[in-house]
């Protein structure tokens, strides 16, 4: 399985802020953002990843990810030279995909809690697609999946007036092989972009589409707005000073995930410079060893 985080787009519900610095190297609390989606992406126990934003931006996140390896990974860079839809990453990917099957995450999704939802998807999926489902208070802001009981799903529809159900699609997916061919006879819309709802009814129409629930214990939240950004920064903030534990640490994901020896750690923690990231990682990670 391979990983695309989506990093790309206009970002104009965060501008100015967006106006130098891509939304999803802002600041999510206490961490770059793109951080939360890598970190669950690795403790999903995908190893090769690639990263797409726009010619302008992907630098700073080479400089930020490098080749992965520190974190056990193999991460790979490409461009999305206009924001031009989100099914455009499967056609950018498609060398790096090859014949297998690939998970999309987009960079500004933040997800907290148990991943066994994801895990079983990834397992699962075979030919067809997987997309997951998430209650919500407000579905007309989304894309809307309706589904029987065993997870089929029977429509598919964006931000509708009249939701046919309260299940959201987050921005998660993962396809098996021949996705990207499957983006390329994509018709662009109205707006001019590869809309994921079009790519993804292609699989609901050849009943290749299944829905995997994400229970209420899971946090699902959209960052792309200044008070969305803000309402996840408080989140974590609770989370992190509660539990005295970090949310979205690449380098702990990986010792976690086994992709890093604990050796490999303590080498990785040296290229930090003496931070309250780094102390932890040291004091909580690497010495106490504390599991949960
Ligand atoms: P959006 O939040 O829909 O768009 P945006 O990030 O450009 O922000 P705004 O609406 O404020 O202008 O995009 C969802 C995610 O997908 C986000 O992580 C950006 C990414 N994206 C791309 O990288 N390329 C694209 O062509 C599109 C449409 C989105």
């Amino acid at each position: 399985m391979k990983g695309i985080i989506l990093a790309g787009g206009k970002g104009t519900r965060l501008y100015p802020m967006t106006q130098i610095v891509s939304k999803q190297l802002q600041p999510l609390y206490n961490k770059p953002m793109i951080y939360y989606p890598l970190s669950t992406l690795i403790l999903g126990g995908i190893r090769e990843i690639l990263i797409i934003s726009d010619p302008a931006q992907l630098p700073h996140y080479k400089t930020l990810l490098k080749d992965g390896s520190q974190w056990g990974l193999s991460i790979e860079y490409a461009e999305q030279a206009e924001p031009k839809g989100i099914a455009q990453a499967l056609t950018i990917g498609k060398d790096f995909i090859g014949d297998d099957s690939s998970l999309l995450f987009l960079g500004d999704n933040f997800i907290y809690g148990r991943l066994d939802f994801l895990r079983k998807a990834i397992a699962e999926n075979t030919d067809g697609a997987t997309v997951f489902a998430y209650q919500v208070g407000n579905p007309s802001a989304f894309g809307v999946v309706e589904f029987d009981a065993n997870g089929t799903a029977l429509s598919i529809e964006e931000k509708p007036l009249q939701p046919k159900s309260n299940w959201a699609i987050p921005g998660i997916y993962v396809y098996g092989p021949g996705v990207s061919q499957r983006a390329e006879n994509l018709t662009p819309s109205a707006r001019g972009e590869l809309e994921i709802t079009d790519l993804n009814r292609t699989y609901l129409d050849d009943h290749a589409l299944k829905v995997q629930t994400m229970g209420r214990g899971i946090a699902w939240l959209d960052t792309g707005t200044p008070a969305q950004l803000l309402e996840a920064s408080h989140f974590i903030k609770t989370i992190e000073e509660g539990q005295g534990l970090i949310i979205g640490s690449p380098e702990e994901a990986a010792y976690r995930s086994g992709f890093i020896s604990k050796d490999q750690l303590a080498k990785t923690l040296e290229s930090l410079p003496n931070c309250p990231y780094r102390d932890y990682l040291q004091k909580r990670v690497l010495t106490d060893n504390v599991f949960g």
